[in-house]
């Protein structure tokens, strides 16, 4: 059974909290948009796409609880939460994008003949979609991706990814982490090396857990190994996901991203952000415009309450960098491959 990090029954959202795995499995309830916004801010849940779901789960199982006494308030209300929502966390663009979307649902809605109810419900089950979209959409990225790995290998890949694109980023299946499964399901997959990705752990904590829990031939590495692991061991490709990708391709994901990409030019191997198009800011001309989020010191300094680094020095904590396009081989989509130069072309299919 695959993991499920979003459940939602019977209008009732319930989140995985990232913050304890591996070692504890708990769920917990999102009953409000406040408490979705925290769990978004503190990084219970995270991953660009898992955030959005999340953030308008939180929503729909709010309005679900709330009454109105109009159309008019109800829509009001959409707006400013969904406005709220976005600023839980600054980089991944996928928040912001369904936010827009959304509100110009329940404008439409708002104009058109229908009970406040059914404005209500319709909201609801907009929010309900999004899983089972992306779900769908990872499937077909990892499709994509696997198919143009193969295109250049004889035989079997190793595979290098980095921070968590899996399931616990997602609605299910992944986006990275997605290709790598179509890999193994293709019987196609050598081995997976995972990175640990230092300062928050996502690939030592949660994509290992997903390796392991779906048997995948896995190696975990320390972020600095990267470079000896290319140069000693053949790597075919690094597959990484995306938090907002510029109309030039530019790439925004997790801090370390930019590193591997240097790494993997120098030793010739492909390179490619594995992402939805929901995670492509068009509006956006290059990556210098991306906003980059700045985490607390404390999860530089302390690993599981523990302190590890010499108390009272300064730190600089980016949760993100910028890959440039001329690094990235392609960038897979739910649509197909596109190379950075050709990134425009995904709007017309
Ligand atoms: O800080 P995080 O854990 O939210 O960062 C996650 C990443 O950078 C992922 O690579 C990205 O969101 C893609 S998840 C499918």
């Amino acid at each position: 059974m695959g993991l499920e990090a979003i459940q939602w029954r019977q209008r009732r959202l319930d989140i995985l909290d990232q913050l304890v795995l591996p070692i504890t499995t708990k769920y917990i309830t999102i009953s409000s948009v406040k408490e979705g916004w925290d769990a978004i801010n503190k990084m219970q849940v995270r991953g660009a796409p898992a955030i959005a779901i999340v953030g308008c789960l939180s929503l729909a199982t709010d309005l679900n609880a709330t009454s109105f006494q109009s159309k008019a308030q109800l829509h009001s209300s959409v707006e400013d939460k969904l406005t709220y929502l976005v600023t839980a966390r600054p980089t991944a663009v996928n928040m912001q994008k369904a936010a827009d979307e959304l509100k110009n649902v329940s404008a439409k809605l708002l104009k058109e003949g229908m009970t406040l109810e059914d404005m209500k419900d319709r909201i609801i089950k907009w929010c309900e979609q999004m899983l089972i979209d992306d779900v769908e959409t990872n499937k077909n990225i990892g499709k994509f991706g696997a198919n143009a790995i193969l295109t250049n290998a004889n035989g079997k890949v190793n595979i290098l990814t980095h921070c968590n694109t899996g399931s616990l980023a997602t609605a299910g299946y992944g986006t990275a982490l997605g290709v790598i499964r179509s890999l193994h399901a293709m019987n196609k997959l050598e081995h997976v090396y995972c990175t640990e990705t230092r300062p928050y752990n996502q690939g030592a904590r949660l994509t290992a857990y997903e390796l392991v829990h779906d048997s995948l031939p896995a190696t975990l590495i320390c972020d600095s190994m990267a470079g000896a692991l290319m140069k000693s061991r053949s790597i075919d490709a690094v597959v990484v996901g995306a938090d907002r990708v510029s109309r030039n391709g530019d790439t925004a994901n997790k801090i370390g991203t930019y590193q591997l990409a240097v790494l993997a030019s120098h030793h010739g191997v492909s390179f490619y952000i594995c992402a939805p198009t929901t995670s492509i800011d068009f509006n956006l001309e290059s990556g210098e415009d991306i906003p980059i989020e700045e985490r607390p010191p404390l999860e530089m300094t302390c690993i599981g309450g523990t302190q590890i680094a010499a108390p009272g020095i300064r730190c600089w904590n980016p949760a993100f960098d910028v890959t440039p396009n001329n690094l990235i081989t392609g960038i897979v989509t739910e649509k197909g491959v596109f190379p950075p130069a050709e990134l425009v072309k995904c709007q017309s299919k």
